[in-house]
This record gives structure tokens, sequence and C-alpha cells, in this order.
């Protein structure tokens, strides 16, 4: 028997940190993502082939598949490890293939279970943004509270994404240790980022670029005000604004990863980045899965 899933990945469009403590945050799927394949085989179930170079892949899968018997093939369009989401899609595919090969019913409070299972593997205890934008798809605007996470489905106007990859991985659960750390001299900055989110979503509604490029210039000033950016990102975002993007920030927890840029004109962006030996692309929001 062979069972095969896909998850896309997402983008975390304002909000990252801040969401850890409480704050609103914005995230999207994203037209990428990361197929599964489980095949029932003798032995110990395991990777048929390496996928990434992390000792917590081997656990994540032993959280939801049994210790023998499944054979299990990852392939991934998302760069690895740079905040777009690879460890979620991976959650959410093997939540979902692990149910379908028990035959159990494929819920939504199943999904969520398994998903944030495997999360915790990777990120220690993640807000679980990440892996609800990837089970609802379309773009979710996210708020943790002490019980259950409050989320709504926000229909986003079609946003001119360019994607600019650091070429390095931040570790989350270091990032978000980090700031914790730090907790009151960051708390002012965390709650503006919270404020300017809402302030900025009827922006957002009605795709009004500059503005929202606005938010997002702020919101990366925001994040490197509590220690996450890198030289590199400043960088990145700085080229970015100077080809034409109506405004950039990185996006995820930062100490590498990816910088997203809104750009009405995305080719001169796209050309600055090749220049600087950055891989850069456009991503689009994927659809809201059916039923969400
Ligand atoms: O590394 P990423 O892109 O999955 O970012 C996680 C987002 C944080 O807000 C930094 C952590 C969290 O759990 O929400």
């Amino acid at each position: 028997m062979t069972v095969e899933t896909f998850a896309p990945g997402k983008l975390i469009l304002m909000g990252e940190h801040a969401v850890v403590y409480g704050h609103p945050a914005l995230a999207m799927a994203v037209d990428r993502g990361l197929h599964v394949k489980l095949t029932l085989r003798p032995g110990p179930t395991g990777l048929d082939q390496p996928f990434a170079d992390d000792p917590r892949l081997h656990r994540a899968l032993l959280t939801v598949l049994p210790a023998t018997g499944v054979c299990v093939r990852i392939e991934s369009t998302l760069p690895i490890g740079r905040g777009m989401g690879s460890s979620a899609a991976l959650a959410v595919a093997l939540a979902r293939g692990s149910l379908t090969l028990e035959g159990s019913d494929i819920n939504d409070a199943a999904v969520n279970e398994r998903a944030f299972a495997v999360e915790r593997i990777f990120h220690g205890s993640p807000s679980g943004i990440d892996h609800t934008v990837i089970m609802r798809g379309g773009a979710v605007l996210y708020r943790r509270t002490a019980s259950d996470p409050e989320f709504e489905t926000f229909a986003l106007p079609e946003l001119p994404i360019v994607v600019i990859d650091s070429g390095s991985a931040g570790n989350t659960a270091d990032m978000v240790k980090a700031v914790a750390d730090q907790r009151s001299t960051n708390e002012p900055y965390l709650e503006q980022m919270g404020a300017l989110l809402l302030s900025t979503r009827a922006a957002l509604l009605g795709g009004d670029i500059p503005t929202i490029g606005q938010a997002w210039h702020e919101n990366h000033w925001l994040l490197r005000a509590i220690g996450v950016s890198t030289p590199v990102l400043d960088e990145i975002v700085r080229t970015a604004v100077g080809a034409g993007a109506a405004g950039a920030k990185l996006a995820g927890a930062g100490g590498g990863g990816v910088v997203i840029a809104l750009c009405p004109e995305p080719e001169p962006v796209l050309e600055a980045a090749a220049q600087r030996g950055w891989t850069a692309f456009q991503v689009r929001c994927a659809a809201p899965r059916e039923g969400h």
C-alpha cells in the first residue's frame, strides 16, 4: 500500500515572534510545497533516500508513524529551514498520510493534533501559526491564546511577492529563545508589531501596495530591534527596496532564511538579487483548501 500527500509551504507576512506572545500574525500558504510518499514494507520505518541533514527528522517521523513497516520519501520545492514552512508542511503531510495509512478519519482536529506534535519536535513550543495556515491554505490571521488559538481566514488580493533566500538557515527554537531571554526589553517592539498588523489590515484587504510596503519596512526594523535579523537580511531588504520594492522584511524566525519583498515590478528586484548571488523567485498565495 502506498499513500501520497502534499502540503504547501507558507510565509509569515507580518507578526512573527510577536505571535508567540499572543499578538496577531498574518501568514499565507504558498504555491510551493512538499510531497510525502508512505509505502508499507518490512523493516524499520525510515527515509528511502536522504532528505535533510537534520537529526530531528527521524524523531519527527516516529511521532506519527509506527517504528517499523513504513518507507518514507520526501520531495520538496521549498527551500529547507528558510522560514517557508518546510517543517510544518512535512508535519501536515505526515499527519494526513499517517491517518490515511491507519484508515482513520482525516478531520481537522486529528490532523492538527498530529501536525502540532511533529512541529514540537522541530521547534519546541511553536505558536502553531505555521501548521494552521498550511492545513487550511489561503491566508490566516492567527492569535495564540491561553486555550485554543483564534484564527480567521483572510481573503487577500493577489500581492506581487518576491522571495529572496539569504542562503543560510536560521534555527527557529534558538531565535524564539533569544527573544524570550530579552523579554522585557523586547516587549514594546512585540506590541508594536501586533498593532502594526491591525492598523495595516484594511490595506492588506484592499491591496494597497504603498501602505503594505511601508508596514513591511517598519515590521522588518522592529524584527531587527528584537535581534532576529542579520547583516545579510538587512542587506537584502536594502537591495530589494533599492531595486524598486515597495517594502521588504525578513519572514519567519530570522537568523537566516528568506526576505519577502513587495514588488509591483518584480524583474529589477529579481535581477538585483541574482547579481548578488541570492536565489529569488515570485510566489503566490495558495488557494484555501476545500471546506476552509
Ligand atoms: O521558522 P518559521 O518560519 O517557522 O517561524 C516561526 C514563527 C515564529 O513566530 C518565530 C515562531 C512561532 O512559533 O510562531
